[in-house]
């Protein structure tokens, strides 16, 4: 069975975005792949972070998991900082990452822009991420498009470690779903829908009561021109609504065009946000029965113990192969 690795950071609740571009799909693949699903707070606190935030989003970060259909039988489940190999490999990976390298990435240059203080953390990221994923023979990595630059130096990584030193890291391919790969904002659709938007009427976030939800898709921004159409350049609002509900509802976005063909924005925007509402409110419920429960630390501490098995003996080949350490006499 091959392998699949992927992480979300516990930085706030998350969003329909995460949802649709990412969680979704890991509930299709669990019953195809040997999966691996880690709440990176690792990955968190490379922007500053509140401890007793960070604290209940991690957990709450794992309860969506599997409020979202998450099995904890078929897939491990756990937290990046029990798990220390994670962050002893990409001690080692750095040694080998170019400050050149990282500086190109986008997600860098983005979040470092304008800033006074910006932590070297935030630099060797994709370093630590490269890390997760080649600790555990990753074969594929699920996730949103913006990543995909993350995972491309992951794969150069890789094949310089195997070269340089020896051969022993899976190369990673990237999958990514074909629609909803990229949900954008509902105030300003060019933009990603984010759950550290300042302006919370541009996303919708998993645990959002479906009065709210209504509310913010009904005040989505979109055009003049009154007609349901797909058009990504010129009807950047309708088409995002669009990908939203057919993304939820399994409906191709033909069919939806021509569901709405003769309706305004106003029956069209209902329908989205009934969409929505019939995907969140289910696993809103399960949601609340287990933030509290002590299920929820036993499926971590089982995940994390899982993983730490998985990940220390890649951790003691990629030592031994770069001669760290000694050798017992
Ligand atoms: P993050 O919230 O940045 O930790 O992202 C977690 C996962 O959700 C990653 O796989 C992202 O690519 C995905 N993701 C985040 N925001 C969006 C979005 N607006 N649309 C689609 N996927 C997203
Ligand atoms: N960088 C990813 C994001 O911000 C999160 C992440 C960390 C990740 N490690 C990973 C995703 C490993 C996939 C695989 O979305």
């Amino acid at each position: 069975m091959q392998t699949i690795f992927s992480g979300i950071q516990p930085s706030g609740t998350l969003t329909l975005g995460n949802y649709l571009g990412a969680l979704q799909q890991f509930v299709e693949l669990q019953d195809e792949y040997d999966c691996y699903f880690c709440i990176v707070d690792e990955h968190a606190i490379t922007v500053p972070q509140d401890r007793l935030a960070l604290r209940k989003n991690i957990k709450s970060l794992a309860a969506l998991y599997l409020a979202s259909g998450i099995d904890s039988n078929k897939v491990t489940l756990f937290v990046q900082s029990e798990v220390p190999a994670h962050t002893q490999l990409a001690w080692i990976l750095q040694s080998i990452n170019y400050i050149g390298e990282l500086e190109r990435m986008t997600q860098y240059k983005d979040k470092s822009k304008g800033q006074e203080a910006v932590s070297s953390a935030l630099l060797t990221y994709p370093t630590l991420m490269a890390a997760d994923i080649l600790l555990y023979n990753t074969n594929v990595v699920p996730v949103g498009d913006d990543q995909k630059q993350h995972l491309e130096l992951t794969r150069n990584l890789a094949q310089r470690f195997n070269h340089r030193f020896n051969d022993i890291f899976t190369i990673p391919e990237i999958r990514i779903p074909k629609v909803g790969a990229r949900i954008m904002s509902l105030q300003d659709p060019t933009k990603k829908m984010s759950k550290s938007d300042t302006n919370q009427k541009g996303y919708i976030s998993m645990l959002d009561e479906p009065k709210q939800i209504e509310k913010k898709i009904k005040s989505a921004v979109t055009d003049s021109e009154g007609i349901v159409k797909f058009d990504k350049e010129n009807k950047p609002g309708v088409s995002n609504l669009l990908t939203i509900y057919s993304v939820c509802t399994g409906e191709s976005i033909e069919a939806l065009e021509k569901k709405y063909a003769d309706k305004g924005y106003g029956d069209f925007k209902q329908g989205v946000a009934n969409a929505v509402i019939s995907v969140l409110e289910p696993i809103q419920e399960k949601y609340k029965e287990l933030i509290d429960s002590e299920e929820l630390d036993l499926i971590l501490d089982k995940g994390s113990e899982k993983a730490s098995i998985t990940a220390g003996k890649t951790l003691k080949k990629a030592k031994k192969a770069v001669g760290l350490g000694r050798v017992r006499k």
